[in-house]
């Protein structure tokens, strides 16, 4: 029995009522990005039709409205993950511009040619590339830590690994294939070699209740639209004394404290780094899906996911024998991100009969071409869970993926 209630859970969300080619939408595409509920919906429509205007600006009252809307947004999120003070909480737009913030303030600030960052074979593009760009710039080395033959973190080399490392760079939850990395004993071993640690952790926040410092973290990024909050908002959480030696990252306005002919001086954190008119409505958004997930509680949230990839990892491997699954059988150390391949169909061809049935999963490299580079695959399907699916959703995967083998081995 799930530890949620589903079907009151799936009223809540106008798309999940959609039809799709004639058949109820399935929708198995959460790590991509969640649905949002109407609560979300009302909390954004009610700041844009009643207490809209810029923040931090104006002394009237729907400025203050909204100003208050927009930081109450912020302590929100920052009280979501644990984080010791609302100050060290930046809205970026996405996971991967709060990467790239570290890359080019903290990295440009702090990395010489030689210096080692250290990332992981299952690192999204997000957390690949704003290095590979320093490599290139500041001849910076990359390491890569391995993945095992069951999709784990390969940790055989790990000191030799992190030995004059400056920055380990490393996912709380693979996109591709569901492992959940054990930040803690990393953050440790980074630590003991003088070694920061940044987290992505845009799949893992969304599922499990996160604590940055229990992780003992230095820099932790993560977004709003996959924990059913809108598009166009993210976060990084950084120490305080990380972020306060930082450099800006973007100048413009919010982000001064003086500006005069021959220079400027930076304003408080968290506007330090918040250049612009900021995503006001979506950080009000971001609060009113913290507030749904909170009144379901993330250990029931975690218990359902678990409960129902465990359904799905049997489902298919008992109805597909010939399945390739990409990640751990075990269900306590994976989120619900489910990446398959059958042996001469393509991921594509898989989703669009899938498509047919109204059965929506992502297929393609996942933006982790080094991982599916690991893997031997140019590509897979990939099924993923959120609050609001089912075990008959399941079963519509099951019978949606007999028909495209079928078809395609005809
Ligand atoms: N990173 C997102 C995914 O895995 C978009 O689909």
């Amino acid at each position: 029995m799930s530890s949620l209630d589903v079907e009151r859970i799936r009223g809540d969300f106008p798309a999940l009522q959609r039809v799709v080619n004639g058949r109820p939408v399935v929708f198995l595409d959460s790590a991509a990005s969640a649905q949002k509920p109407e609560s979300v919906l009302r909390a954004m429509d009610d700041i844009y039709r009643g207490s809209y205007a810029n923040v931090h600006r104006g002394v009237y009252q729907m400025a203050e409205e909204a100003t208050a809307a927009f930081e109450n947004g912020r302590a929100k999120v920052a009280s979501f993950i644990g984080a010791p003070s609302r100050d060290e909480l930046i809205f970026v737009r996405n996971a991967t511009e709060a990467i790239n913030l570290v890359a080019y303030s903290w990295g440009r600030a702090n990395l010489r040619a030689g210096d080692v960052v250290v990332v992981s074979h299952m690192e999204h593009h997000a957390n690949v590339v704003p290095w590979q760009m320093l490599a290139a710039e500041r001849g910076i080395e990359l390491r890569w830590l391995p993945v095992t033959d069951d999709f784990r973190l390969d940790l055989t080399n790990l000191e030799a690994t992190l030995d004059g490392a400056r920055l380990l760079a490393i996912t709380a939850m693979s996109n591709v294939l569901g492992t959940i990395n054990d930040i803690r004993p990393l953050a440790d071993a980074a630590h003991a070699h003088d070694a920061l640690v940044l987290v992505d952790a845009c799949q893992y926040v969304p599922h499990l209740r996160t604590d940055v410092a229990a992780w003992d973290a230095d820099f932790v990024a993560f977004s709003a639209h996959k924990m059913l909050g809108p598009s166009g908002i993210g976060a990084l959480w950084a120490r305080r004394e990380l972020l306060e030696a930082m450099p800006p990252f973007l100048g413009g306005g919010e982000m001064i404290r003086d500006v005069r002919l021959d220079g400027f001086t930076t304003n408080d954190l968290p506007w330090k780094f918040e250049a612009g008119t900021p995503a006001i409505v979506e950080a009000v958004g971001w609060g009113a899906a913290i507030d749904y997930l909170e009144a379901l509680g993330m250990d029931a949230v975690r218990d359902h996911e678990e409960r129902l990839t465990r359904y799905a990892l049997d489902a298919l491997t008992d109805r597909f024998p010939q399945i390739n699954i990409y990640g751990p059988q075990d269900v306590s150390v994976r989120g619900g991100a489910i990446s398959f391949l059958f042996d001469d169909i393509h991921a594509h061809d898989i989703s669009q009969v899938l498509d047919q049935h109204a059965v929506c999963v992502r297929a393609g490299h996942h933006c982790a071409k080094p991982l599916m580079r690991q893997l031997g695959v140019p590509a897979t399907s990939r099924a993923s869970f959120y609050i609001y699916n089912t075990e008959a959703e399941v079963d519509a995967l099951v019978v949606a993926l007999a028909e495209a083998e079928t078809f395609f081995k005809v």
